[in-house]
Order: C-alpha cells, then sequence, then structure tokens
C-alpha cells in the first residue's frame, strides 16, 4: 500500500492475570510504539490500540490462584499494565480492556453478524468435563502428557516445552488441573468457524500478495499451518467467565477468547472514537486504512490466519503487516514469569524510574537497550551487563557526550547562544556533517518503513558517534587558546569555533527529531534545553540545516544519562537468582508439579540443557559475615504430607532444636538423614512451607549429575559449632 489514507497500529492485548515481562515489552508494545511515534511525527492519520485482555482460562486460573474473583483479577492486573506501559513512555490512543460492556456488545455483534451469515457451523461434540468440579474443561484446565516430545506437562492447546499446538483429546493420560482426575467424555454443543473452507483465500492473500513484504519467520509459519490443513476451529467455550453467546439455545456458553480478544481491536477504536469524538468505521471498513498488528511470534496463528478470516467475512479491512518477533531470553536462560526468571516491567520502573534521580531518562534507557537487541529475526538476549553497556558505552559516552559537550562549548565559548556559520571558511568536513543528518534521516526512514527497528536506532546512534568524531577532531578547545591581546580568541579562531559549534548544535536539533520515537524523554529534554516547542519534532524538520536560528540563546545543559555503576548491575543479577529461587521454594510449598500459571502469552522454551554454573557477583566480606552458620544433628526426619519433594527435619544446634523443611524428598529417604550432621543457615529469616514454619536452610552440595550431598565436617562434631 503506497499511500495509505490513515494507519490503525494495534499491539496484543496482554492478560491482565498479572505483571508482564519486558520480553513482553520488547515483543509488540515497544517496537509498535516507535513506529506510531514516527507515524505521528511525519503527521499520518494514526491511531494506536491495545488493551488488557480480560478473559479466557488465563484469568480464571490465575483467580483460583489468588483465591479470588476474576473480576478483582481483571481489575487489579489492568491498573497496573496501563501504568507500567505509561511509565515507559508507550503512546497508546487508548488502552482499553475487554470486560467493558463496549466490548461485550461489539464482539456479540460481530459472532451475530457471522452467524446469521451461515458463516459459522454448530456441532455436537463430545468435551472433557471434570465429574468433581462438575465443569466442562478450558484446554488450559487440562494437562497431560505431549504426543510430540513427550513433555509430562503439556497444556491442553499447547506443549510449551516444543511450541507444538496442540487440542485436548491428543494429550496422553490428561488430568484435569481443578481435581487431579482423568476427565470424562461428554456431548455439548459449540459454533464452529470452517477455517478450512478459507484456505485458498489464505493462500493467496499470505503466500502471494505479502510473500515480499511480510517476515520470513511469519510467512514461514504461516506456510506451514497451511501446509498442514487448516480444520474448523470452535468459537465458542463451556465457561461462566467471558461474552456470553448472543444467542437462546447457548446458555453457560461464552466466546473462545481468541474470538473475542482481538475484536477488541475494534472496540478499543470504537472507545477511542467515542472519546475523541471521531469516527471509527473508516479505520476498519475503509481499504485506505493501513492496519499492522505487532505481536509477539505465539500470535501469528491467531493474526495471520484466525482473525483475518473472521475480518474478511465481516467486511472489514485486512492487516497490511503483521510483525512479529521473536523471543528475548535472559541471562542464558528463557524468560518466564512463573519461574521467577524475568524482569518485570514493574520491577523495572520501581528499581530504575521511581527510585532514581535520572526518573524517566531511565525509562529510555530501557527503551534503547531493548531495541538495540531486538529480536526482530531471531532470538535474542538480554543481559544486565550488556544494558550497562549500553547504557554507560553507547548513550553516555556517545550521545549525552556528545550533546554535552556542545552545550558546554557554546556556553563558554559562544556566550551562550547559537553562535553565526561564516560560510566563506566552511571546509569539506562541516559540509559532510550535513550531508550525513540528510543521508541519515533517509536511511532510518526507510528502515522504519520496513520495521526494521535496531537497524533504524543504530543510525541515529551512529550519526551521534560521527557528531563526537567531529568534535574531536575540530578541538574548539584548542582552537580557543589562540587568543589576542585581550585573552580572548583571536578573530579567526573565533570563526572556527563558531562554525563548530553552529554545526553542532544544528545536528543536536536533527538528532532530538531522529531520536524522539525510539527515546521520546530525551528527545523532550533537549528540546527544553533548546528552549523549542514539541513541534520542532516534526519529521519534516529533519535534515534541515538551520533548525536552530542564529543569536538564539540556549539553556544550560541538563544530563541526559548517568552511568551505571558494577554494583547496581550485581545487585539485580543477585536479586533475579533470588527470585527464581523463592518461586521455586513457594511450588513446593504448595505442591504445585506443574506450571499452572498459564504462560500462553509470549514465550517459548529454549533447550537450555547445557545450563551454566556461573560465579555469583563479588559481595564484600561484611554481607558473607551477616551468614550464621552452624552444625547440628538431624535428631528427627519425616515426610511432609502431599508434597513429594519435602522433608520436614528436626535439627538439634546446641544451643536449640529447630524445625526445618528442605526440598531433599526426592534424594534422601527420612532414614539416610536421621542422624546426619549437616550445616544450618541460622539466621534465615522464618518461612512457612505447607503450613509448616521452618527456621533455617540445611547446606547442600549438587554434583554435576544433579546428585545432592551434605556438607559436614569429617568426623562429628559439637552441635552449635560455627562456620566460617
Ligand atoms: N492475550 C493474548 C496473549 O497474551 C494476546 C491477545 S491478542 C488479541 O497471548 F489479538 F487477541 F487481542
Ligand atoms: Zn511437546
Amino acid at each position: 500500500m503506497n499511500s495509505p489514507k490513515r494507519y490503525l497500529v494495534t499491539s496484543a492485548l496482554p492478560y491482565a492475570n498479572g505483571l508482564k515481562h519486558i520480553g513482553h515489552l520488547a515483543g509488540a508494545y515497544l517496537p509498535a510504539d516507535i513506529y506510531v511515534r514516527y507515524l505521528r511525527a511525519m503527521k499520518k492519520d494514526v491511531v494506536y490500540v491495545s488493551g488488557s485482555d480480560e478473559h479466557g482460562a488465563a484469568i480464571t486460573i490465575q483467580a483460583m490462584k489468588e483465591q479470588t474473583t476474576p473480576r478483582e483479577i481483571v481489575d487489579k492486573y489492568h491498573a497496573i499494565l496501563k501504568q507500567n506501559m505509561a511509565d515507559l513512555g508507550i503512546s497508546f490512543d487508548i488502552y482499553h480492556r475487554t470486560s467493558d460492556p463496549i466490548h461485550h456488545e461489539t464482539a456479540q455483534e460481530f459472532f451475530t453478524s457471522l452467524n446469521n451469515r451461515g458463516e459459522l457451523e454448530v456441532k455436537e461434540t463430545e468435551q472433557f468435563f471434570d465429574e468433581e468440579a462438575k465443569t466442562f474443561l478450558a484446554d488450559r484446565y487440562i494437562v497431560g502428557t505431549c504426543p510430540v516430545c513427550g513433555h509430562p506437562n503439556a497444556y491442553g492447546d499447547q506443549c510449551e516445552k516444543c511450541g507444538s499446538s496442540l487440542s485436548p483429546e491428543m494429550l496422553i493420560n490428561p488430568r484435569s488441573t481443578l481435581s487431579g482426575n482423568a476427565p470424562v467424555m461428554r456431548a455439548t454443543k459449540h459454533w464452529f468457524l470452517p477455517l478450512n473452507k478459507h484456505e485458498n483465500f489464505l493462500r493467496e492473500w499470505i503466500l502471494t500478495e505479502h510473500k515480499e513484504d511480510w517476515k520470513t519467520n511469519v510467512l514461514g509459519q504461516c506456510k506451514s499451518w497451511l501446509d498442514a490443513g487448516l480444520q474448523p476451529r470452535a468459537v465458542t467455550r463451556d465457561l461462566d467467565w467471558g461474552v456470553q453467546v448472543p444467542l437462546a439455545d447457548a446458555q453457560g456458553k461464552v466466546l473462545y477468547v481468541w474470538f473475542d480478544a482481538p475484536i477488541g481491536y475494534i472496540s478499543a477504536t470504537k472507545q477511542w472514537a467515542l472519546d475523541n469524538k471521531k469516527e471509527w468505521e473508516p479505520y476498519w471498513h475503509d481499504k485506505d486504512t493501513k492496519l499492522v498488528h505487532f505481536i509477539g511470534k505465539d500470535n501469528i496463528v491467531f493474526h495471520c490466519i484466525i482473525f483475518p478470516v473472521m475480518l474478511k467475512l465481516h467486511g472489514n479491512v485486512l492487516p497490511e503487516n503483521v510483525p512479529s518477533n521473536e523471543f528475548m531470553n535472559l541471562e542464558g536462560d528463557k524468560m518466564s514469569t512463573s519461574r521467577g526468571w524475568s524482569i518485570e516491567m514493574e520491577d523495572y520502573i520501581n528499581d530504575w524510574i521511581r527510585k532514581d534521580n535520572g526518573g524517566d531518562s531511565m525509562a529510555d534507557v530501557l527503551r534503547y537497550y531493548l531495541t538495540s537487541i531486538s529480536p526482530e529475526t531471531k532470538d535474542s538476549e538480554f543481559t544486565w551487563k550488556g544494558f550497562q553497556d549500553a547504557n554507560n558505552n553507547e548513550l553516555v559516552s556517545i550521545f549525552g557526550n556528545f550533546v554535552n559537550r556542545t552545550f558546554v562549548l557554546m556556553h563558554k565559548l559562544c556566550k551562550g547562544k547559537v553562535p553565526v556559520l561564516h560560510a566563506d571558511i566552511m571546509d569539506e568536513s562541516d559540509r559532510r556533517l550535513f550531508t550525513e543528518i540528510s543521508a541519515s534521516k533517509s536511511r532510518v526512514e526507510s528502515l522504519l518503513e520496513q520495521y526494521k527497528f535496531r537497524d533504524a536506532q543504530f543510525e541515529v546512534i551512529d550519526l551521534a558517534r560521527k557528531g563526537n568524531k567531529y568534535m574531536q577532531d575540530k578541538q574548539p578547545w584548542i582552537v580557543a587558546k589562540q587568543t589576542g591581546e585581550n585573552g580572548l580568541p583571536n578573530a579567526e579562531a573565533q570563526q572556527q569555533i563558531d562554525n563548530c559549534l553552529h554545526i553542532c548544535l544544528q545536528l543536536t536539533a536533527n538528532l532530538s527529531i531522529l531520536v524522539n520515537p525510539f527515546l521520546p524523554f530525551t528527545a523532550r529534554k533537549l528540546c527544553y534545553m533548546m528552549k523549542v516547542v514539541d513541534k520542532m519534532l516534526d519529521w519534516e524538520n529533519a535534515g534541515k540545516s538551520k533548525l536552530l536560528s542564529v543569536g538564539y540563546s540556549l539553556r544550560e545543559p541538563q544530563l541526559l544519562f548517568r552511568k551505571i555503576d558494577d554494583t547496581e548491575i550485581a545487585a539485580q543479577i543477585e536479586k533475579l537468582k533470588l527470585k527464581t529461587r523463592a518461586m521455586e521454594e513457594a511450588k513446593q510449598a504448595s505442591g504445585e508439579t506443574s506450571p499452572s500459571q498459564p504462560e500462553p502469552a509470549i514465550d517459548k522454551p529454549v533447550d537450555v540443557s547445557e545450563k551454566e554454573n556461573p560465579v555469583k557477583p563479588e559481595i564484600v566480606f561484611d554481607d558473607f559475615a551477616k551468614v550464621d552458620l552452624r552444625i547440628g544433628t538431624v535428631i528427627k526426619c519425616e515426610k511432609v504430607e502431599k508434597a513429594d519433594k519435602l522433608l520436614r527435619l528436626e535439627v538439634d544446634l546446641g544451643f536449640e532444636t529447630r524445625t526445618v523443611v528442605s526440598g531433599i524428598a526426592m534424594h534422601f529417604t527420612p532414614e539416610e538423614v536421621l542422624g546426619k550432621q549437616v550445616t544450618v543457615v541460622a539466621n534465615l529469616a522464618p518461612r512457612k512451607m505447607r503450613g509448616i514454619e521452618s527456621k533455617g536452610m540445611i547446606l547442600m552440595a549438587e554434583d554435576k549429575n544433579g546428585k545432592l550431598h551434605f556438607v559436614n565436617p569429617e568426623g562429628k562434631i559439637d552441635e552449635g559449632s560455627g562456620v566460617s
């Protein structure tokens, strides 16, 4: 589509069932935001929508976990997610929610219209039913062995280990997550979308029409779905949480969450139009709309196959592109909220933005690093070290340094004003820098149009790098030493200084425009320093050489980015480790054996069979000295009921006897432990596990085969002896 009349940009609606991590941010939100900010700067008519996905098993399962209602869950997480996105500068025109009445109406109307036109099929099917819980089981409520890879805890709709898309009947030894029982089959009636009837349309539309402009990872997935042959897909469910099926003979049935959620893009647009006195219809019905869906790769089938069929049948526009990212791993392992191996947006904001005086510039730092490692074509990896390096070596040393030097020198050598450009003494390198600016602008533009955000951002930083180099070559601070009788730079020297700083200031103004889609907080800070209104950030201004007028006085420089030191990074790594460990122990304590948190969202496992065991970050002696280690003797040991992994130990520490719950039951029988001497962390805060208060922790060594060994003295020694 060459020049669309308007754009509608969407980011996948995150489930409002918990915090979302920075991998989600990097997948579907940040790239969309960059794109939209660019379009707005281009003065395009663009609406950017997203919101919370508040239906489906993801929500009801979380409600069970938190022992509350689905309503409370969505209210709680919707508010948090909305705020998180705002804090990180994700500039939705509306962040809506699917529990809103306008959405229920819109989704029902959509269903009714398809049904009335005979585009849906009704079928009586057999479905898994939990006799104890007296309910039909949504796919996510059934776990069993994956028929593809043998993973024992695959879900009824997907195996998180191998990524296969499944249906519950395919599972070997299925069990209900509600009761743990094997479910039985019962008859029920459902409405189906016959995807098989639309294969030709999809082939033509995806594999022919879009074969040049869609990303290869997206085309590849679509092709394999189409080659495998499409099946009718149920669009209703037996559940009580969701959008009611608007038919008299469908009591107790709701629309399948993946049917209603994408319609959320439409209801969000409607709400936006109401709020802003605009019309929503053209965005969804006029063929001159360019619709772009930003998603993570586990959403591809829904956005490229199922939703487009729905849109076509309903007479809506089809997506022009579906730029989907691969996954972002974290410090060598898959990112996962349920395992605690993740950095939630909320955590980042707490640690770096709310606490930090740098404030929102730290939002830009995260945006910068995530974009620089964006998993556009393959999985990528977030490391705290990489984060620190990107900040210190690029934002601080290149971008921040260039701007700061320019402002400081302009104040010192040019009276705080934009100096004159003496055209007659301009040299080759002056002219080259101007050419670089406009060349850079066109490159950024074309990369953004191709959704290559990482490369586009690189161009901007590279331009700042060129500015730095230019300044370094010109050395105005040295030129300033060629003084006349009054001690000031002589006329010729001053002219050279003027030219250098004039050019560096025009470059700074240009940088603020180019960097704006990526680092919006920084761009605004620059506008403040240059005393210009945000309007200067209009894209058409980029490439111009006279953005700042001669003689205009500018503010003192502000610090754009601060250095991040090693201790801050070490603390984050340590925090991550503690978090996973706490999650693991909490899971054991609750007797959970499989991931009960649905994570259909954006992660897919990567193979991490070769796990490393790196040395933890350095600590000072005082930190170590806080740990009180003692030798004790186990005088009683028994299994903890209904917890496969836990043993309850009574340990004689000489000065007292402690109860300690330890996760070693898979390795030792109570008899093997009884009488053993052990090393105990004696001053660890007590914790309840399975209702038992555990006071202390037993040290264990793990060999490379994963076998555990007690850490104990060679011969028997007095209970209570200290270890250091
Ligand atoms: N909630 C889904 C997920 O997190 C995404 C829904 S996208 C929408 O995977 F299109 F359905 F809205
Ligand atoms: Zn599998």
